[in-house]
């Protein structure tokens, strides 16, 4: 099986996030629509979708910033992994990020999901022995984005 690799098109963003949110990447500080439209309008972002014989299986976002490729939201359907889809859009991913001339990527992946870590580890990617920060631009986002987080970092506490 092979899967079909394409740039998003308008047609396919509820689909992509109804397969984003079915492979658990979306959180309740996300807006996976916004995500999208910032990528495929910025100039310097991208979705590529993958199908298998006509049915989306597969999502992918990747930017840069003119120094790193960034990759956010690999996600195959639970129905359709360890078929290769995954490995194809980060190749696809990858090789856009080459054309933009970054020689590197870099990619976060949240704790509660190591687990996908030998999957990165097969393809090559290994841990930049980094924190990562961030810092929510919008004042008046950021005390709600920042209770929202907390919440859910409880949640998982929780199990
Ligand atoms: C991670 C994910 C995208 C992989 O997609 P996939 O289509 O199943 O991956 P592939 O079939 O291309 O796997 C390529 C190789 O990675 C490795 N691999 C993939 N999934 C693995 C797993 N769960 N455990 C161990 N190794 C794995 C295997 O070596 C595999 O090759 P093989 O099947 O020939 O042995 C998919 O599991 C997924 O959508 N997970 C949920 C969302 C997610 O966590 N995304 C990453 C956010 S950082």
């Amino acid at each position: 099986m092979t899967a079909a690799i394409t740039e998003i098109q308008d047609g396919d963003v509820e689909a992509v996030v109804a397969l984003w949110q079915r492979c658990n990447l979306v959180r309740p500080w996300n807006d996976p629509v916004e995500d999208i439209r910032l990528a495929r309008e910025s100039g310097h972002g991208v979705v590529f979708v993958a199908r298998l014989d006509g049915c989306l299986v597969g999502a992918v976002m990747a930017g840069h910033d003119g120094h790193r490729g960034a990759v956010y939201y690999l996600g195959v359907d639970p129905a359709a992994r360890r078929h290769g889809v995954g490995r194809a859009l980060l190749a696809r991913a990858e090789g856009w990020c080459r054309a933009g001339g970054v020689p590197k990527i870099n990619l976060l992946v949240r704790k509660e999901n190591l687990g996908v870590l030998s999957f990165y580890d097969t393809l090559g990617y290994r841990d930049t022995h980094t924190v990562c920060l961030y810092r929510t631009l919008d004042d008046d986002k950021a005390g709600h984005e920042a209770a929202m987080k907390d919440a859910w970092a409880a949640r998982v506490a929780q199990g």
